[in-house]
């Protein structure tokens, strides 16, 4: 079979096995669907192309991952240039002229973490069940890598990161055996890395010992957090009245910080010091459509492990304006020292 074959073959066996996390969830709520929606998280395209058969005109794409753009291509075979791909970080929205210059954005959607392509390939070092060199970067940046965080990082950044991001109780003595398995020889590949966890953690029949460790480390890899809270913001101003800015997340992390940037714009946060005022009760900015996160029902469950920890939040814009105040959205935020 010729390479060119082969490739194609790939690509429609990913299509075929990945399914877009809440997407009908997703639709539902949103619709009805129209104008110019951001799907900040294009991935194998599920969510843009649910959104251009559901009435959306035209959907700006951007993922950081180039390789994401090889789905591009069926999505623009039916709808042409109704679709427009950005190989960039959705935290640097701000500097993309298509998106900053229109001033009628009717939706902006982030469908966030990691793509099934990323943990099924195990040269993107994702996965503690594949092995593969330890890299855990989702985009082109050029670093670090999780080899760098795990074998420069100092003892006690370890520890706060697999504490604060993997909210994983034995960080301490994970990093402390990282710190003495180095000594002897670099750690290198993800299964060198599982291993060391899996001597600490014991085994649990919900989840891997090193699902919690490898969690932390990605999310300092790609500096998820942050860029989450950036996104938030500049969702906030662009979507015009109206419009609507949905999140999916996977971990209480994630969720947190999308659920406190909720109640500071609808007004509902609790002012707890002067740098985070109310939001006036009577103008908020945003208001929660789903009082509660939608989370997978049991037939999606059934049919996609990934479902098990996404929750999704969506909200209106309801003024004119973006509003005023700053967010103050609080995460943990580990400074790596490399
Ligand atoms: C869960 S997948 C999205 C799946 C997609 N909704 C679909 O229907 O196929 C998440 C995607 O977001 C991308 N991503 C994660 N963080 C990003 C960021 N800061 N900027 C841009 N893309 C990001 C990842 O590369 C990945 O392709």
């Amino acid at each position: 079979m010729s390479y060119k074959i082969k490739y194609f073959w790939e690509i429609i066996k990913i299509l075929e096995a990945h399914e877009p996390v809440l997407l009908k969830d997703f639709i539902k709520l949103v619709t009805p669907i129209t104008g110019c929606w951001v799907d900040c998280t294009f991935g194998a395209g599920g969510y843009s192309r649910a959104l251009l058969q559901n009435g959306a005109s035209q959907v700006l794409a951007i993922d950081k991952d180039s390789e994401t753009k090889v789905f591009l291509k069926s999505i623009q075979n039916e709808y042409g240039n109704l679709i427009k791909f950005y190989n960039q970080s959705f935290a640097d929205m701000e500097t993309n002229d298509d998106i900053t210059n229109r001033d009628d954005i009717d939706g902006i959607v982030l469908d966030l973490g990691v793509s099934s392509m990323h943990l099924d390939n195990p040269s993107r070092g994702f996965s503690f069940r594949k092995n593969g060199p330890l890299d855990m970067r989702m985009g082109n940046q050029p670093g670090p890598t999780a080899s760098e965080i795990v074998n420069l990082c100092s003892e006690a950044t370890l520890a706060d990161l697999i504490f604060f991001y993997g909210q994983e109780r034995k960080a301490r003595k994970i990093a402390n055996r990282i710190v003495e398995e180095r000594k002897k020889k670099e750690i290198n590949t993800t299964f060198e890395l599982a291993e060391i966890i899996r001597a600490i953690v014991p085994k649990n029949f919900k989840k891997d010992p090193s699902t919690r460790t490898f969690q932390a480390i990605r999310i300092a890899v790609n500096n998820e957090l942050k860029d989450l809270s950036k996104a938030l913001i500049f969702a906030e101003k662009k979507v015009r009245r109206g419009g609507t800015i949905a999140v999916i997340t996977f971990h209480s992390l994630e969720d947190k910080i999308v659920k406190d940037f909720g109640k500071t714009m609808s007004g509902k946060a609790s002012s707890i010091n002067r740098y985070r005022p109310l939001v006036s009760k009577n103008y908020p900015s945003l208001i929660p459509v789903n009082k509660k996160p939608v989370v997978a029902a049991i037939d999606e469950l059934d049919r996609n492990k990934r479902a098990r920890s996404a929750k999704l939040r969506v909200y209106k814009k309801v003024s004119d304006n973006p509003s005023r105040i700053l967010a103050n959205i609080e995460f943990p935020e580990v400074e790596l020292g490399i």
